[in-house]
């Protein structure tokens, strides 16, 4: 069965959405980047190209305002920041090709290009608006910020009315060519019922778009080529970074940009294909949209003080666990609950009982009857045919749902097999099969094992990416080399027969789970 990929080297160019440097990483952060590198390395493993690439947002008001704070240059700060996020990438074993800060000269080149030929066009322009300021808080206010009663809570002390001049790029006019993008490309925004929410929000017409913040309230930022006395807006300078990175690579357009669903619209389903499409360049192939996570059924955030907590788990469970967990337990579009519960859940029995076990069972009976080398099948009766069926079935139902970024979905077929393997040992009862002086049973032995084996290295080998140390571990230990490519390999086949395994191996040792402090 093959996975259906042609093995060809098509590039495939993967984003995740940049960070703010403006805290500490949380399971937010730590599970995209979990689900885009399973993408990747599944990708690459299905014999494409892939280019993976993650980054850090450093501009913007809140990080010049942390910078000030702490009365360190902003600069400073986003060093420090990214240090941070980059050591979270190295323990997730997130396998990116490529790290884009947009501090970077290489970036900032790329912004202001892009701002001077929107200007060059007339699609830029300046105006003024008059807002409600509130000058304790450093913000714009709306009629939204008020109270009931039509008041200014008090926060945001003394609100005066101020006019500013801006730059506005002429987002309005691409409104039309962006329904009729969205409606004649559905696998732009997956999955789909995003899909109709940004199609709802442009019903109602669009305002041009403010590019352009004075440096006399924001410096930390790119100054608009044109007029040295603003910089650029948070939001255009961060989404150009799926374009500055590649640039000068040829691996435009992204196949696809993987983002949370608050940040879907309006800023890439809107404001990115709009200024692509103002540019001449082609949109994103596709926005994989995923859903949020909370801890304990809470909002996962910094302020919850409950976020930080949950990547404790990386440290006590390893993070294969962790990445298992975040991709069985979230179903891609939806939102999720992290909890101590589930997760050893899912550690003890998925894991441990389930998979873990199994690996044992046959070290120990391989070691025990055939000195550690893993014999050839000889019966093969309909228990081994139905495995070997499930097999197949298995992997076209994980291909499936892959082939949408379905992960758990994918996962969730993978066990059953999984489970059809250890209910597969127990008819057989390989215990006792030993125990018999029958050369009926001794070749039902051979068979059982040697099943046994070649399902764990075909799990092994399509689980790589999910897991990818603890499959190298796998599938080393039943004397097989690490997986690293589906070619060929997902295929039932003898290629164990005669493998020496180890002794034995415990892929998902008792652990305790890190101490929970209390939310809020
Ligand atoms: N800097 C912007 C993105 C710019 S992309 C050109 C930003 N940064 S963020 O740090 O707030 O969020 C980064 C990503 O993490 C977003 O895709 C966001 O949806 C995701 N998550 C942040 N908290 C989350 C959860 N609690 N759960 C899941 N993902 C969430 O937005």
């Amino acid at each position: 069965m093959s996975l259906g990929y042609s093995f060809m080297p098509s590039p495939f160019y993967i984003t995740t959405a940049i960070d703010y440097a403006n805290g500490s990483p949380h399971l937010g952060h730590a599970y995209e980047k979990v689900l885009s590198d399973v993408i990747s390395r599944h990708m690459r493993m299905g014999g494409r190209k892939v280019h993976f690439l993650t980054g850090l947002d450093e501009h913007g008001q809140k990080v010049q305002q942390t910078a000030q704070k702490r009365g360190v240059e902003p600069q400073v700060l986003v060093d420090e920041i990214a240090a941070v996020f980059k050591g979270m990438l190295g323990d997730l074993n997130i396998s990116h090709d490529d790290y884009i800060r947009t501090t970077e000269p290489r970036h900032k080149k790329v912004v202001q290009g892009f701002l001077q030929q929107l200007f060059d066009q007339g699609l830029i322009y300046k105006g003024q608006k008059t807002d409600w300021y509130s000058t304790r808080q450093e913000q714009f206010l709306t009629d939204k910020d008020r109270a009931p009663d039509g008041s200014w809570p008090e926060i945001y002390g003394e609100v005066t009315q101020t006019t500013e001049e801006n730059y506005y790029f002429k987002l309005t006019q691409f409104q039309p060519w962006l329904i009729e993008h969205i409606r004649s490309h559905p696998e732009f925004i997956t999955p789909r019922f995003r899909q109709n929410q940004v199609l709802e929000f442009l019903k109602e017409p669009m305002n041009d778009l403010c590019i352009s913040r004075p440096k006399t309230r924001l410096a930390w930022g790119i100054e608009l080529p044109f007029d040295t006395s603003f910089v650029t807006y948070v939001w255009f300078d961060a989404l150009t970074n799926y374009y500055s990175a590649v640039a000068d690579k040829g691996l435009w357009p992204a196949d696809v940009h993987v983002i949370g669903k608050d940040i879907l619209s309006p800023p890439h389903a809107v404001y990115w294909p709009c200024m692509l499409k103002a540019l001449g360049i082609e949109p994103p192939r596709q926005l994989l949209v995923h859903g949020w996570w909370t801890v304990n059924n809470q909002k996962a955030s910094k302020s919850a003080g409950n976020a930080a907590d949950t990547l404790g788990f990386v440290a006590s469970h390893g993070a294969d666990a962790f990445r298992f967990y975040l991709c069985r337990e979230m179903v891609v579009g939806q939102d999720a609950d992290f909890s101590t519960i589930t997760f050893e859940n899912r550690y003890k029995a998925d894991l441990g009982n389930n998979l873990g076990n199994l690996v044992n069972r046959l070290l120990n009976m391989v070691g025990r009857n055939y000195a550690g080398a893993i014999p050839a099948a000889s019966a093969d009766e309909e228990l081994e045919q139905d495995l070997r069926r499930l097999w197949d079935d298995s992997v076209r139902k994980y291909a499936e749902a892959f082939a949408e970024y379905q992960v758990s979905h994918a996962l969730e077929a993978l066990w059953v097999f999984i489970s059809a393997m250890n209910a597969y040992i127990e008819a057989r009862a390989p215990w006792k099969l030993a125990k018999s002086a029958d050369a009926a049973d001794r070749a039902r032995l051979d068979s059982c094992l040697a099943h046994v084996a070649e399902g764990l290295r075909l799990v092994g080998t399509l689980l790589t990416p999910v897991m990818p140390a603890t499959c190298a571990k796998l599938l080393t230990n039943i004397g097989r080399p690490v997986a690293a490519s589906f070619e060929g390999q997902l295929t039932w086949s003898a290629v164990c027969t005669g493998s020496n395994v180890a002794e034995k191996c415990i892929l998902f040792p008792p652990v305790e789970a890190p101490q929970e402090t209390s939310a809020t």
